[in-house]
């Protein structure tokens, strides 16, 4: 997995090949990251550097063509002739800028080797092996310790850095990256996650450029704008083919990813902590450890990358109890009752979702304190007896009588002016002194940094958690940061990065000896969608958009980096509240369904129709979660700009649930099919529509050419039926060999306005089928 031979180390994954030597001068030079190499002379594949290159600075005088401008590195300083931008800035003990950092020794061991001030992905001695190297600028002065760490049956290796001083006197680190790697270009595009509120994670794709592009967050928060993960594809790379490699953070905050195309056309990459506002004094003895960074390869497209990450997140970064368990289906009142609730509201939604076979009922914000409006009560951990008129042990009781698990909200990073809190300790806020601090959603953030803060913190939620049968958390955190201070540090450089670490000791603090609690991790939606949070909350709100068009996009783009068991996906009531756009039921669950399934709405507004088709929805969830939660995810290639096409296979392939969604409909629409692929190409299946209903109102005036009699499209009687009566979607099912339904199912026509039989796709605008595909038992 891990072996250094003749100066050159090589790292091994089952699919992947990392290789770098030791240069005669010392630094480090990337030979291959990509394919798996068999061992064998390397001559071939080394950059060659045989000309004299204008206008670079030789780095030795021994050897004229010894530029470190044009080596491919794995680290690099600055002012040494590299003019790349460099993944350190540090004021030395000497006062320059200049670093030049060497190797020295390594060592390799067994497992990882876990960090001391943030989370991080975690393996022993059977999952993976680390190597350490040391490497020095200016001997016995400043050291940088880089960790690869090689997990190789994920096809992941990670690293990270850190910078110790052992001068006298302190140095200053203004940037510090987790790593950096030199890749000869191949055309790559770059794909990144872009978005904000409500229309998070929307893949971006571009060409690389000469220079550099950044892709960073400023927020705070690892942030909805850009997440930390990105892509480099190879042209012409699709879901199923070409070169594909990808990156990402185990970090919360404010990041940075800087991918910087050469004149030589090598391409830089590097990630770590922004360097934004950042500056951080390191004294004699003192170190500084950056996040750890995730890197992957594949030459079977994004699908081969992505499932990398996604075994990876599930067996190395998810923990405790959570880890590869089922998550429960939820129903959470939000969307239903935004502030105004009381118990019996509650305790009536509560039932009903019992009926449609919920598994656990969560209460949402507005529980506690004077909290009628998103104005007030944060801080706070009274529960509002107005509302819950029982107290919340008891409340959690009555939930759990029901035969339902009982989850809760909290915001606890947060405090409103207009709190308890606040008004005691006004100190506890970010706010610069003498200075009006802004606000966000009517809100101040706390100040984590400090350690009384912290303790707060801790004691008021674990005695919430304590005092009732609580196994599920959603920990909320609605604003971006500003008004930077903390009177707890002595550099306000530190303040970003000191607040994240603030953060994990929290979470630390509350929930590791509670590893049954399940923690959604959520920030507005995916405003803290990152590999960190999943190092404590196996899963994360992806969204407050839960339009299941929008969904389609946004759940896509996560699907790249993170796996389907860590994306909490609601079915909500239609029109949408962020979109007024209305959708069939059915294509809400459809698009949930992969994910972590709950549902957000006021069951009493649904017909009896409808909640017989929420209570088969639900069971056919519950019957194939695994499938649907940790099998292994597809995104197929659309061959129509109005279609997407999702599929997840079990892992032993016995089944696979496949999804068919159409965004417009167009008219006049040509044959349809289904692509599949990840099945055993050897083994007979079963592939079968989930039926569904359509209700009648969707036809609008059509209705009145299969009824043998006349109604007012508009009218009571319309309504009626509507509420009594629906057809099912045309249900297709055929039994083919796996090879055989890797070419793509054929299926039935899709209504054109012709005429209707049971034969019929009814799909129109937003419409979409599950289809089950199922081994047949020999
Ligand atoms: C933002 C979250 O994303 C929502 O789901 C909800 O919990 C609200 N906050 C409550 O204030």
């Amino acid at each position: 997995m891990i072996s250094f031979l003749n100066g050159t180390f090589r790292l091994d994954t089952l699919h992947t090949s990392y290789l770098f030597r030791v240069t005669k001068f010392g630094h480090l030079e990337n030979i291959h990251y990509g394919e798996y190499l068999a061992d064998q002379p390397l001559d071939a594949i080394l950059l060659k550097h045989t000309a004299v290159i204008g206008s670079t600075v030789v780095y030795d005088a021994s050897d004229p063509v010894y530029s470190l401008d044009t080596l491919s590195l794995e680290w690099s300083g600055i002012g040494k002739g590299d003019y790349r931008h460099s993944p350190a800035e540090i004021k030395m003990p000497d006062g320059t800028f200049v670093t030049d950092f060497v190797y020295q020794e390594h060592r390799v061991v067994d497992g990882c080797i876990p960090m001391q001030t943030l989370p991080s992905s975690y393996g022993d001695k059977k999952d993976c092996r680390t190597l350490e190297i040391t490497l020095t600028d200016r001997p016995g002065q400043v050291t940088l310790l880089m960790y690869y760490t090689v997990f190789p049956d994920t096809d992941i290796i990670t690293r990270r850095a850190v910078l110790l001083n052992n001068n006298d006197k302190p140095l200053v680190i203004r940037k510090m990256m987790s790593m950096m790697i030199d890749l000869p270009n191949r055309n790559y595009s770059l794909v990144t996650f872009q978005g904000g509120w409500i229309k998070e994670a929307h893949r971006e794709d571009q060409r690389l450029h000469y220079g550099l592009f950044v892709n960073e967050s400023t927020t705070g928060s690892s942030s909805n704008r850009h997440n930390p993960g990105f892509l480099l594809a190879e042209q012409g790379a699709s879901e199923s083919y070409g070169r594909v490699y990808g990156f990402n953070l185990v970090y919360s905050g404010n990041h940075y990813e800087g991918i910087e195309l050469s004149n030589q056309d090598l391409v830089r990459v590097m990630a770590g902590v922004n360097p934004h506002c950042f500056e951080w004094p390191l004294s004699k003895g003192e170190r500084f450890e950056s996040p750890e960074a995730v890197m992957s390869f594949s030459d079977q497209g994004y699908n081969g990358m992505s499932g990398h990450f996604h075994d990876f997140t599930n067996r190395h970064i998810v923990r405790g109890d959570w880890k590869e368990k089922e998550r429960p289906v939820l129903l959470n009142n939000w969307e239903a009752h935004f502030f105004s609730f009381t118990e019996g509201k509650l305790l009536r939604l509560a039932r009903s979702a019992r009926r449609l076979g919920v598994e656990m009922f969560v209460l949402d914000d507005g529980w506690f304190g004077k909290r009628d409006t998103d104005t007030s009560g944060l801080g706070d951990y009274n529960v509002n007896r107005k509302k819950i008129r029982s107290g919340l042990p008891e409340f959690a009781k009555k939930i759990n009588r029901m035969g339902m698990q009982f989850g809760l909200w909290f915001e606890p990073e947060m405090v409103n002016p207009d709190s308890d809190l606040f008004r005691a300790h006004p100190e506890y806020a970010v706010q610069i002194p003498g200075r009006k601090p802004a606000l966000g959603r009517n809100q101040l953030v706390l100040d984590l940094c400090n350690p009384k803060v912290r303790d707060y913190i801790v004691e008021s939620v674990r005695g919430i958690l304590t005092a009732a049968n609580i196994t599920y958390v959603k920990w909320d955190m609605n604003r971006h940061m500003s008004d930077m201070y903390s009177p707890c540090l002595t550099s306000q450089g530190e303040y970003f990065h000191k607040y994240i670490i603030g953060l994990y000791d929290i979470l630390h603090r509350i929930f590791s000896d509670q590893p049954h609690i399940l923690l959604e991790s959520c920030s507005s939606g995916g405003n803290r969608f990152d590999l960190g949070m999943l190092c404590y909350s196996p899963q994360i709100w992806a969204s407050d958009d839960t339009d299941p068009v929008e969904r389609l996009e946004i759940q896509k783009g996560l699907s790249y980096l993170y796996p389907l068991s860590a994306m909490g996906a609601h079915v909500s009531s239609a029109p949408h509240q962020q979109t007024l756009r209305a959708t069939p039921l059915s294509s809400r669950f459809n698009t949930a369904s992969f994910g972590c399934l709950g549902y957000e709405l006021d069951l009493k507004y649904l017909s009896r129709l409808e909640k017989n088709e929420v209570k088969d929805q639900i069971a056919f969830y519950k019957e194939h979660r695994r499938t649907l939660q940790f099998g292994r995810f597809y995104r197929h290639d659309p061959y129509k700009n109005n279609k997407v096409h999702w599929q997840t296979v079990a892992a032993d392939q016995g089944e696979s649930v496949a999804g068919f969604f159409q965004t417009q409909s167009a008219a006049g629409e040509g044959f349809d099919f289904l692509p599949l692929t990840g099945l055993d190409g050897g083994s007979k299946y079963t592939i079968r529509t989930r039926p569904q209903p359509i209700y009648v109102k969707r036809f609008g005036a059509l209705i009145n050419f299969i009824l043998p009699f006349h109604i007012h499209p508009e009218g009571i009687l319309a309504g009626m039926i509507n509420k009594l009566y629906s057809l099912t979607d045309c249900v297709e099912e055929y039994q083919g060999y796996g090879d055989i339904l890797h070419s793509g199912v054929k299926l039935n026509n899709q209504f054109v306005g012709s005429y209707y039989n049971p034969q019929i796709r009814l799909l129109g605008d937003f419409g979409s089928s599950l289809y089950m595909i199922s081994r047949v038992k020999p």
